[in-house]
């Protein structure tokens, strides 16, 4: 313990040694600071250069002082052409067995071809996965057994970190042109990871979902670019399953379904500074297939700007379901040309056959929509097509501007819902089953008082 204690102490000399020897070189090439003697250059230099990388980058401590293993010294070959599975696989048995901090890393400008891989945990110490390069999906479909269900699946690691800036390319366009009714391969998906970090990377071409977090707690998502074409199926953005405590923030997706789709048993969710565009939307559900019970509460979309897409803020379930949607927030959202930029569907039926009237359905409540403006590609700029027996509860309206993307006004449809406006809200409901603020002011104090209280904001 004492002699790894030394290590880890002789490392962060050793790197700060060479942050102030580039500082040292640097120190001559730059002119802002010329009235500083060159020795209070390096001085400052240095102290910047170490103050900027522990604070911006996220599991500084963790990969400063880790033991670092790359699959290249493991017989990967980064050539886009040999199969480096196995590679990989030797470099996560390793890593995760270490008993000291570990870093797997995947190198730079290399691109490594990989087939379907689980990174499996528990890990012995805390992991930071470096991805720099690009890790590719094979194209050989023989290297996918029948039904395989994920490319890329990292299962039960606690306090992972991946970063570096790297792409996780799924090849997809193999898959995109094949029928629904084949089984494809979720492309990275986590499960069952507690406290989770995944900052920097560039995930695109999804065999289908690109980003899935089944079952993980206390995750944080940032800088992600996600990325497929606009056509490509089912080829969700970020998909929140049965998780808890997920916060997404200033992150660029645009594929061929929904930019961040949450589902059944998630919880306290918050997506902030979320561009969107092509896609879906930002979708909760859909919920309630098959007659199932559902539960999503908590959920918070904060700073959005959405493009082009189908759907800007939605919330779908199917007839016949059971369970609840409850206290969700959209707010601070900017709509440019969506087709149907704030929709609750609770009649979605996305199958070939008609879906039959059902008695009963998810309960939607508590869904406030605050500070939305910009266009809308159709008429219909706001649809509440809410159950007929379990009507939306608590939906509040407040300062929305949505206009027509072609000058004209929009409108809303509201079936079996209450609304309750506060401030401008353009375009209002025509139906009379509508509330007005002063009836109802005092219970939307209360919610904004509730939600404030979920999110710590
Ligand atoms: C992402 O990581 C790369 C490589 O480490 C770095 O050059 C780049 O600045 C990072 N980008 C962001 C947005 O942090
Ligand atoms: C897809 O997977 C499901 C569940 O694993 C299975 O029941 C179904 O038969 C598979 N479909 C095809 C077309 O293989
Ligand atoms: C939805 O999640 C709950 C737990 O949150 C679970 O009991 C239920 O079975 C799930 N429903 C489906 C269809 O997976
Ligand atoms: C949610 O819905 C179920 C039935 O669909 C109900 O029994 C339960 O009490 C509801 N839970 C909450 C927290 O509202
Ligand atoms: C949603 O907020 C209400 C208060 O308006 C609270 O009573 C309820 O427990 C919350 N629901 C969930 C599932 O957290
Ligand atoms: C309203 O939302 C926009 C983003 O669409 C944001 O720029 C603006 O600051 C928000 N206004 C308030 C008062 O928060
Ligand atoms: C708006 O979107 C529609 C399709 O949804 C498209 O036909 C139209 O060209 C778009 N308009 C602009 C100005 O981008
Ligand atoms: C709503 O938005 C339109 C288009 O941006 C703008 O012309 C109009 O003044 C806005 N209305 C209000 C009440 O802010």
């Amino acid at each position: 313990m004492a002699s790894q204690k030394h290590i880890s102490r002789l490392s962060f000399v050793i790197v700060l040694f060479f942050y102030c020897v580039s500082c040292y070189s640097f120190s001559y090439h730059e002119d802002v600071h010329d009235y500083m003697s060159p020795l209070s250059r390096v001085y400052t230099c240095c102290i910047r250069k170490a103050l900027l990388y522990m604070f911006q980058d996220p599991g500084f401590s963790s990969s400063l002082l880790a033991l670092p293993f790359d699959v290249d010294s493991f017989g990967a070959k980064g050539d886009g052409k040999k199969d480096d599975t196995n590679a990989f696989k030797k470099a996560w048995k390793e890593a995760c067995s270490s008993t000291t901090a570990a870093i797997f890393s995947v190198a730079k400008n290399k691109k490594y071809l990989v087939t379907p891989i689980r990174f499996e945990g528990p890990c012995r110490a805390s992991l930071t996965m470096q991805i720099s390069g690009t890790i590719l999906a094979s194209k050989q479909e023989s290297k996918y057994k029948k039904n395989e269900k994920n490319w890329l699946r990292v299962e039960g690691v606690d306090n992972l970190v991946v970063k570096g800036g790297g792409v996780i390319d799924g090849n997809g366009d193999i898959w995109w042109s094949k029928s629904c009714k084949v089984n494809k391969t979720l492309a990275l998906t986590f499960y069952k990871c507690k406290s989770l970090m995944l900052n920097n990377l560039t995930v695109q071409n999804a065999q289908k979902i690109h980003v899935t977090f089944d079952r993980c707690e206390n995750v944080q998502v940032s800088k992600i670019q996600v990325t497929a074409l606009e056509n490509s199926p089912n080829t969700d953005g970020i998909h929140v399953t049965h998780t808890q405590n997920i916060r997404i923030s200033d992150s660029v997706i645009g594929t061929g379904d929904d930019c961040i789709s949450i589902v059944n048993g998630s919880k306290n969710v918050q997506a902030t500074g979320i561009t969107c565009g092509p896609g879906h939307g930002i979708s909760i559900g859909s919920l309630g297939s098959k007659n199932s019970e559902a539960h999503v509460s908590n959920v918070k979309v904060d700073g959005a700007e959405l493009t082009g897409t189908t759907n800007g803020v939605r919330i779908k379930t199917w007839q016949g379901g059971s369970g609840n949607a409850s206290n969700i927030t959209f707010q601070n959202i900017n709509m440019k040309n969506v087709t149907n930029p704030i929709i609750i569907d609770q009649y979605y039926c996305d199958q070939a056959k008609p879906c039959k009237e059902q008695k009963s359905a998810v309960q939607i409540k508590y869904v406030t929509y605050e500070n939305i403006s910009g266009t809308s590609a159709s008429k219909d700029a706001v649809i509440f097509k809410c159950s007929k027996n379990y009507p939306c509860e608590g939906v509040v309206l407040k300062g929305i501007n949505l206009t027509q993307e072609d000058d004209g006004d929009a409108k809303a449809i509201c079936n079996n819902v209450k609304v309750t406006y506060v401030g401008t809200v353009i375009p209002r409901c025509s139906e009379n089953l509508v509330q007005e603020q002063s009836t109802l002011m005092i219970s939307y104090l209360y919610l904004e008082k509730v939600s404030r209280n979920y999110f710590n904001t």
